[in-house]
């Protein structure tokens, strides 16, 4: 598999993911514990955030200590189940700055149509982590990509919570630069572009679209 690919197999993660994956998980279960998962991964995807020393005063004395360099980090939701991991990141980061795309894919044809573009200025200072839970034929992510490479975007990273091998492989060999950090990798795509075994439609999870 990709050298892209980080897995992130921590004992909360990989028991927060088991209750999504549940089928009787409820909706309000699912927003919330997607928001706590996104939270853990949100670590892992700024672990390499810049830090410089800063003198403060402690209650008991002065000491020198590391704080971050600047706050140059822009989440971009993929509409719509995006902004259930977003809730999460932003918990952790409440100073970024955030981007939408809009993409829904063809459910024929399995590929992106994009309705919808919106991110801040001066992409090209940021690390900008793209966030979508399923990495599933990859069509999605790698549209999204393309559009905020040309929008400015350097460094970037790539958020999701259950990838496939397809979706890994395509994307890794689309994008090689932006690395993929991810709490699964599953088995295949079934032949409706469903992750197995997945978690369902993500969207429809968080937001209880569907039965
Ligand atoms: N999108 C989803 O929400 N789930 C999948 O399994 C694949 C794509």
């Amino acid at each position: 598999m990709s050298d892209n690919l980080t897995i992130v197999d921590h004992p909360l993660i990989q028991h927060k993911l088991t209750i999504l994956r549940d089928k009787t998980t409820s909706t309000a279960q699912f927003r919330q514990v997607i928001r706590e998962v996104a939270f853990v991964l949100g670590c892992e995807v700024t672990q390499d955030l810049k830090l410089k020393e800063v003198e403060i005063e402690t209650p008991i004395e002065k000491m020198t200590a590391p704080y971050l360099e600047g706050k140059k980090l822009c989440f971009v939701s993929i509409l719509r189940a995006g902004n259930g991991l977003l809730d999460g990141l932003l918990d952790l980061i409440p100073s970024a700055r955030v981007g939408h795309v809009g993409i829904y894919r063809d459910h024929e044809t399995l590929e992106a149509h994009r309705y919808y573009f919106k991110t801040p200025d001066k992409l090209g200072e940021r690390l900008v982590v793209l966030v979508d839970p399923m990495l599933a034929t990859g069509n999605t992510a790698i549209d999204a990509a393309n559009e905020l490479k040309k929008a400015g975007a350097k460094a970037m990273k790539f958020l999701c919570l259950v990838a496939a091998p397809e979706g890994v492989e395509k994307f890794s060999a689309a994008h090689p630069d932006v690395p993929i950090i991810t709490a699964a990798l599953d088995r295949q795509l079934n032949d409706v572009g469903y992750i197995m075994p997945g978690l369902g439609d993500a969207g429809d999870r968080i937001y209880g679209t569907k039965g």
